[in-house]
């Protein structure tokens, strides 16, 4: 048994910039990690074009900038160079290879009992926590849908977290299932490289530019957001013009409202809507069915396929250790609380960088959740 103030689950983004936060007000803690690594996603589990979606500024962590010289949208590796530098600057020291699998709330002794299980040692170790943070991402598991016949499917099929790029598709029939950012930017990286690409939407998206959603949100700190969403979508359609009959609808609520609501990002072009009107970059309706290398669209439409990629998403796996948590967490692990009072539970319980929001969201709910647990520190030491 080992007694700590705070216990952090998942040396993320979300993780560090909590821990980071935590020290800024000498609030002891302890942060755990399952991998070997910080921040896996970006390390291990992301492609080699990747850079952020978002301008600088809004990916921020607290506490630190990115350096002046630095690209307003940060590539990966450089993302992960901030990451470490984060990491040295605020002595943060995650006990890595450190799995969380099981936690329920003491209500006798008021505190949150966490079981560890700490792969290097191969020991269980159970902390007891004042304050538990979950930090373990929207990002946490893979989710891959089944299809009718998948089984029967002979080429490679992987998920969009194993995809690194191109290179070894180069004449190959692949299709990408999703239209996601991820789905958007394999499938142009697909094609740039040679392999004939096919690409299922099956749900309406926004389709935006960088500097369109840059502009939407900046405007958004000064106008309402039906309002910018309104000029966002009138200036899309003019860049990229009407893109129905190539496939592609546009959802009826606004891309920042809708992302408010539900937490489905806009889609940021990076040439993939260009070589969709080229007609190099093959649209699909959802998959009906899957026999051998055939694949069925809705429509009736099919075509033989080498390799499928998943670039369905994830999901969170916080409620698969984490019991007591319907203060703050739903079914799917994910709060059930809108934003922005998505962060706290009740009995000293936290969750930073669920809420769909990106790293800006993880900046704000590291910084609320370190306030709120010096205000509870303080109160306590002042009726004891
Ligand atoms: C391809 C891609 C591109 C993205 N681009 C952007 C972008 O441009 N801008 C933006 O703002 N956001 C972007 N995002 C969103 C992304 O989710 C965040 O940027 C960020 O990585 C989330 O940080 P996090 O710390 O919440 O989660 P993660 O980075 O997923 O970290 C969670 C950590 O918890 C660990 N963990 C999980 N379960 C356990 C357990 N039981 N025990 C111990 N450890 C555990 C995991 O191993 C992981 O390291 C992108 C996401 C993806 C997938
Ligand atoms: C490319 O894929 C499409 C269907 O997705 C298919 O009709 C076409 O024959 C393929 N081209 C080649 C050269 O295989
Ligand atoms: C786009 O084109 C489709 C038909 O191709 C049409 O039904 C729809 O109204 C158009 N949308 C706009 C906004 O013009």
């Amino acid at each position: 048994m080992e007694e700590v103030v705070v216990l952090i689950v998942g040396a993320g983004p979300a993780g560090l910039a909590t821990a980071a936060c935590l020290s800024q007000l000498s609030i002891p803690y302890v942060i755990v990690e399952r991998e070997s690594c910080s921040a896996s996603l970006w390390r291990n589990r992301a492609y080699d074009r990747l850079k952020l979606h978002l301008a600088k500024e809004f990916c921020e962590l607290p506490h630190m900038s990115y350096p002046l010289d630095a690209p307003t949208y940060i590539p990966k590796n450089q993302f992960v160079k901030y990451l470490d530098d984060y990491i040295e600057r605020f002595n943060i020291q995650p006990k890595y290879l450190t799995v969380v699998e099981s936690s329920t709330y003491d209500n006798d002794g008021k505190f949150w009992s966490v079981m560890v299980r700490d792969m290097t040692r191969c020991v269980v170790v159970n902390y007891m926590a004042k304050f538990l943070v979950v930090a373990s991402g929207e990002n946490s598991a893979v989710n891959i849908p089944m299809f009718r016949g998948q089984e029967t499917f002979p080429g490679v099929a992987i998920h969009s977290s194993s995809y690194k790029s191109g290179g070894s598709y180069s004449g190959r029939n692949v299709l990408v299932i999703g239209s996601g950012n991820s789905g958007m930017e394999i499938a142009y990286d697909l094609a740039t490289h040679g392999a004939n690409t096919s690409l299922v939407i099956r749900s309406p998206i926004h389709v935006m530019t960088k500097e369109l959603i840059w502009l939407g949100m900046t405007l958004a700190h000064h106008l309402p957001l039906n309002i910018v969403d309104h000029l966002l979508v009138m200036m899309a359609d003019f860049v990229f013009g009407n893109l129905s009959k190539h496939g592609i609808m546009r959802p009826k609520k606004g891309p920042l409202v809708l992302k408010l609501e539900t937490g489905r990002s806009a889609v940021i072009d990076v040439g993939t809507v260009g070589l969709i009107k080229k007609g190099t970059i093959k649209v699909q309706g959802r998959v009906t069915k899957i026999k051998g290398k055939t694949i069925e669209f809705q429509g009736g439409n099919e075509a033989s396929f080498d390799a499928i990629v998943f670039a369905t998403g994830y999901k969170s796996t916080a409620t698969m250790w984490l019991k007591n948590c319907e203060s703050m967490l739903n079914s799917d692990g994910l709060p059930n609380k809108k934003f922005p009072n998505h962060w706290k539970g009740e009995n000293g319980l936290y969750c930073a960088g669920l809420a769909r929001m990106g790293l800006a969201c993880i900046a704000m709910d590291a910084k609320n959740i370190a306030n709120d647990i010096k205000s509870n520190l303080d109160s306590m030491s002042m009726s004891g």
